[in-house]
């Protein structure tokens, strides 16, 4: 039998394992509810059209057929400075942000140090942490999953190393007021460590224009790493680009290992990069039909979760997610809810317990992306089989 290298045992990713249970479902013939996945694509929604037509362009014309430059296309380097006030030498154009997120736990972390994560996480960064030797640290929330900065500066430790930001927040939907983020800035200037905040849904909030970024709240006392993308804000998730923007003490340091790792790596596809440059130099006109979209879809979810009874959900502000807790039913976690719902309903989510060991109680996080009347159709089911699995 195949020896695999014991790190593999750390290599999780309970959002996709779901779907191996549902595909199973599937094929028995029970229309499913997909409403576990955070691709908006596989909804009713594409890229702009000026960014598709930018990727076509780049692939017909053949000048970006070759390795790209390690770091990323030039001009792309010049926007992305651009938008987050750092020189282009101090950004690093990945295969999504979910590479720049590998080469800074990389970068960072070492064995049997800790990353300090948001209480819900997204679950990559503690397969990264933990592939790499270190674990995963987590900083409480209140009960809107807003982080509590006071607990922060308690659950730093000797083997802190870094500390995470995810805003707007996946799974939860949250954006964090400035107040808050100003306390996190702080605490990471106290204790001098690098403070990473994933800013991949910023342009992507509900209510507001958009989110409070970071790079306005932190001062010159924090070395700051933004994360960004075009996979959410420019509904481009199959293109695969990403970026870092690093600022602040330790700039150099770190820039010169996020340069070796993107050598090392060779180059991230550059026709791609293309239409990256023209999704953050162009018009941003698809937004507000997105949201106008995404805005409808949230508050059907929200009326049908009133009316259901047993069901709490802090109303997400931005983003497409939102980590309901549902109350007083007979399964014994949220796994076999979850599991037990797909079974019965065809409905798919993740159970809560993929984003932190610290929910107390039978969470799920959903996707509200389907149109609305098939996220009614949702609801309806969702609704029945709640009232059959009370205690
Ligand atoms: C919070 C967060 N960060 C990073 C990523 C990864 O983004 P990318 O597609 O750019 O790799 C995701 C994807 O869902 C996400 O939700």
């Amino acid at each position: 039998m195949l020896k695999l290298a014991p790190r593999m045992e750390q290599v999780k990713y309970e959002i996709r394992d779901i779907v191996v249970r549902a595909k199973q479902v599937e094929k028995k013939g029970k229309k499913m509810h997909w409403l576990n996945i955070g691709d908006p694509n596989q909804f009713d929604f594409l890229p702009p059209e000026h960014v598709r037509k930018a990727a076509a362009e780049a692939a017909a014309s053949g000048k970006y057929s070759a390795y790209c430059p390690s770091q990323g296309d030039e001009e792309l380097r010049v926007a992305v400075g651009k938008i987050e006030g750092v020189p282009a030498e101090h950004t690093f154009i990945t295969s999504g942000l979910s590479e720049g997120i590998d080469f800074l736990f990389t970068a960072l972390i070492g064995i049997g140090e800790e990353a300090l994560l948001p209480n819900p996480t997204y679950p990559l960064y503690v397969s990264k942490a933990r592939v790499h030797g270190a674990s995963d640290a987590y900083y409480p929330s209140d009960s809107d999953f807003i982080p509590v900065a006071e607990e922060l500066r308690k659950s730093v430790t000797g083997k802190t190393r870094s500390i995470v930001v995810i805003n707007p927040n996946n799974p939860t939907g949250a954006t964090y007021p400035r107040k808050v983020l100003q306390e996190i800035a702080d605490v990471a200037a106290e204790f001098k460590l690098p403070l990473i905040a994933d800013e991949i849904y910023d342009q992507l909030t509900l209510d507001e224009d958009h989110s409070i970024n970071m790079r306005d709240v932190a001062g010159d006392d924090v070395l700051l790493i933004t994360g960004n993308g075009i996979s959410k804000n420019y509904l481009y998730p199959g293109a695969r680009v990403g970026y870092l923007a690093v600022r602040g003490p330790g700039a150099e340091e770190l820039s010169s290992a996020l340069l070796k790792l993107c050598n090392a790596r060779l180059s991230v596809n550059w026709e791609m990069q293309r239409a990256a440059l023209a999704a953050f130099t162009g018009p941003k006109t698809h937004l507000a039909e997105t949201k106008r979209k995404l805005r409808e879809r949230r508050d059907v979810m929200m009326k049908r979760f009133s009316e259901m009874g047993g069901v709490h959900c802090a109303r997400p502000t931005a983003a497409f997610y939102a980590l309901p807790k549902f109350e007083g039913l007979k399964f014994k976690d949220d796994k076999e809810f979850v599991y037990s719902m797909i079974e019965e309903t065809g409905i798919v989510m993740v159970p809560g317990s993929a984003f932190s060991p610290h929910l107390d109680g039978i969470y799920a996080r959903l996707v509200f992306l389907p149109k609305p009347d098939e996220l009614n159709e949702a609801m309806d089911k969702l609704g029945d089989f709640l009232k059959k699995s009370r205690k």
